[in-house]
């Protein structure tokens, strides 16, 4: 760059301010620094980070032009500051310091999924009342810009169904557990110090974070406002390594899934582990890789895959949207060019499928006693509520108990539900039946 032009360009930056500075927030201040020049080449303007706010920042963390505090609405309330970066998590006072962020006229860009999934249709009525954007690539998948994916590349088409690998530190544990019969305690604090788990691990162990990133992503494929409670959620806490060798027995892979499908009877919005076959991409996709399979009624599938969670791949799509709004606003728009879940005119109409109506194929271990005739039993069960098997294993332990693992074809998982209540009330079955759904994603 010549100096006229870059004191051109300067003359127009934007101002920044950071709410929370751990690793979202501290890799988004250090990616900004890092590529300034590259990002100012792009956009056209500098954008400067003027102000931050955070309960552990110390002066010497940053640059000394930089105003630290450690009250977020020092940020939001800076008349300097055009786009605010929330990655401070959580609710409160996240949801307080958006809100006013978007009241204030400024724009926001947040990586908090919980937030937006539970309370973001209160948050972009704000921001379109004020005309600002509150973007949220950063969410969904870390670094995959997936949001831009529904939202702007896949636009002409209608969505058939989504299946995503959204979770990094479930599948970190996954892996490690598959590969190298690692514990599961032992994985999640390896997660937990790479810093890809969030606050309370539960939310990775028990789904809910992907619960919160399916919700988001499936409001922008069908069109249909962000229904968090209406999020089928199971977590992989009971899954056992003995289930990730029978599946590989089998022939499929068990992976944590966000599953979301258009079906004649609305909209299927669940997240549980699932077995899939070996062969797919999504099945390949190991560690704290994230990977989400779309499928358009025009297009077929696309698969979008990157890493899922750690600072510097989170801080790529909060600092890609920062450049969005920039652009934005160097191009004069005086509203946001987007509707911010992609619809401008819903489908309120569309209703969430409850989980007992799905239909779905199935991998059950039924742990028995060794006795004579107990799998002829279990087959009639199931035969009694239209379930077929595909296939059977019965492996011979050392042991009175074994376990009779079962694939079944497609079956609805209400009648499911009743054949697995049955079969654990037979006096020869020793414990509770594990259950795991089975997904092929054929075209
Ligand atoms: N805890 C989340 C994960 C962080 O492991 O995917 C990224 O959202």
């Amino acid at each position: 760059m010549n100096s006229e032009s870059a004191k051109s360009i300067k003359s127009q930056s934007l101002k920044i301010g950071i709410c929370g500075f751990g690793t979202v927030g501290g890799g988004s201040y250090n990616l900004l620094q890092n590529n300034g020049e590259e990002i100012t080449r792009r956009v056209g303007c500098a954008i400067d980070v003027v102000r931050i706010a955070s309960r552990s920042i110390k002066s010497g963390d940053v640059a000394s032009a930089v105003k630290i505090s450690n009250d977020p609405f020092d940020v939001v309330n800076d008349p300097e500051v055009d786009i605010v970066i929330e990655t401070i998590g959580g609710f409160e006072p996240a949801f307080e310091v958006v809100r006013q962020a978007l009241a204030n006229g400024k724009h926001v860009v947040t990586a908090n999924k919980a937030l937006i999934a539970e309370r973001g249709n209160e948050l972009f009525a704000v921001a379109t009342d004020n005309a600002v954007t509150l973007a949220f690539e950063s969410s969904v998948a870390g670094g995959i810009p997936i949001i831009k994916a529904l939202r702007e590349g896949l636009s002409a088409n209608k969505i058939d169904w989504l299946a995503g690998i959204i979770n990094g530190t479930g599948n970190f544990i996954l892996t490690e557990m598959a590969e190298k019969q690692r514990q599961f305690a032992d994985v999640l604090a390896e997660a937990q110090q790479l810093g890809y788990a969030e606050a309370d691990p539960a939310f990775d162990v028990e789904g809910i974070d992907a619960a919160h990133k399916l919700t988001i992503m499936a409001s922008i494929a069908f069109g249909i406002p962000l229904q968090f409670d209406k999020t089928y959620t199971e977590g992989i806490s009971r899954i056992t390594p003995e289930d990730i060798g029978f599946a590989k027995q089998l022939g499929y892979r068990v992976k944590h899934l966000g599953i979301a499908r258009r079906t004649d009877n609305g909209v299927e919005m669940r997240v549980h582990p699932t077995l899939i076959p070996h062969k797919r991409l999504l099945a390949r996709v190991d560690g704290v890789g994230n990977a989400v399979l779309v499928h358009g009624n025009a297009v077929g599938s696309t698969l979008y895959s990157g890493p899922g969670a750690g600072a510097d791949a989170t801080a790529s799509s909060v600092v890609a949207d920062v450049i969005d709004i920039a652009r934005q606003k160097l191009a004069g728009m005086n509203k946001p060019l987007l509707p911010a879940l992609g619809y401008l005119s819903k489908h309120d109409d569309l209703e969430v499928v409850s989980i007992e109506e799905i239909e779905s194929e199935y991998y059950l271990r039924i742990p028995v006693n060794d006795v004579v005739g107990v799998l002829a039993k279990i087959s009639s069960i199931l035969q009694g509520f239209d379930i077929s098997i595909e296939a059977v294993i019965q492996k011979e332990l050392d042991s009175k108990t074994v376990p009779i693992v079962i694939l079944t074809h497609k079956a609805l998982e209400k009648k499911l539900n009743l054949a697995v209540a049955a079969i654990e009330a037979l006096d020869d079955v020793s414990g509770e039946v594990m259950r795991i759904r089975v997904e092929s994603f054929e075209d």
